[in-house]
């Protein structure tokens, strides 16, 4: 993995939500005009999504979630359907943990299936997280979300607990959580995991599990804002 240090900025100067802004910017330079893109959600996708507004870049959106979605139109980004393009160009999304490989887990938010399918559509998928998200082996967080067709909860728990993870069906505000797809979450408690790419594989065997939060070998570039309000940008070899 190569690593290239872009920019540097005393640390005083830095707030959580400017990282997440310069970042942003910083990552609007891998854009072209009038090329298709991938639109993540949760809060570095969504302040992605807010400098494309501003940038008047003209490309056509792809939203891996119906808060992006909206958050798009609002900004007038032209949303686009998978199904109306023939590829996606560019992808950003965020990131719950990246590791040195560039695996990430991702779907602490919830939209992890329509965020892999539109990753998997796109000729690159350029992650922006914080350096807190940086980790020496996935399940450092301590969670794998893993998303489930509602009828096949009982098993997809049972197999899961087999593989050796903590199954808990996600909750939000009393009730359970709905992804945008109508199925469930179960937040998986995890230990660090050896082998990602064979866990995923064997989750995504058992019968009811839509996706999990494992993007094995996806990422093509992740950009970092640095606690000392450096960014770095690490590139898969
Ligand atoms: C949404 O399901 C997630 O995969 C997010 O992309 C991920 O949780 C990162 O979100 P934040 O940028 O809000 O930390």
């Amino acid at each position: 993995m190569g690593v290239t240090i872009i920019r540097a900025a005393p640390q005083s100067q830095i707030d959580p939500q400017s990282q997440m802004e310069a970042l942003s910017k910083y990552a609007l330079r891998h854009l072209r005009p009038h090329q298709v893109i991938g639109l993540g959600t949760g809060r570095a996708a969504s302040a992605f999504i807010n400098a494309l507004g501003r940038s008047l870049i003209a490309v056509r959106g792809v939203p891996t979630s119906r808060a992006s979605e909206e958050l798009a139109r609002s900004l007038g980004i032209e949303v686009v359907a998978l199904a109306d393009v023939p590829k996606i160009d560019l992808d950003f999304d965020g990131a719950d943990e990246v590791d040195p490989r560039l695996n990430l887990i991702k779907g602490y938010g919830g939209a992890l299936v329509r965020e892999k399918i539109v990753a998997a559509s796109a000729r690159k998928l350029i992650i922006l997280v914080g350096e807190e998200k940086l980790v020496r082996k996935l399940g450092a967080r301590g969670n794998l979300p893993v998303e489930v067709v509602p009828f096949a909860i009982p098993l997809a728990a049972r197999k899961a607990a087999a593989l050796g993870l903590k199954p808990a069906i996600r909750r939000r505000d009393g009730a359970d959580f709905v992804t945008d797809n109508g199925n469930l979450i179960l937040d998986c408690a995890v230990k660090e995991i050896h082998n990602p790419a064979r866990l995923d594989r064997d989750l995504r065997a058992i019968p009811g599990i839509v996706g999990t939060g494992i993007f094995a070998a996806m990422a093509t570039v992740v950009i970092v804002a640095m606690k000392s309000g450096e960014i770095k940008t690490l590139r898969a070899r």
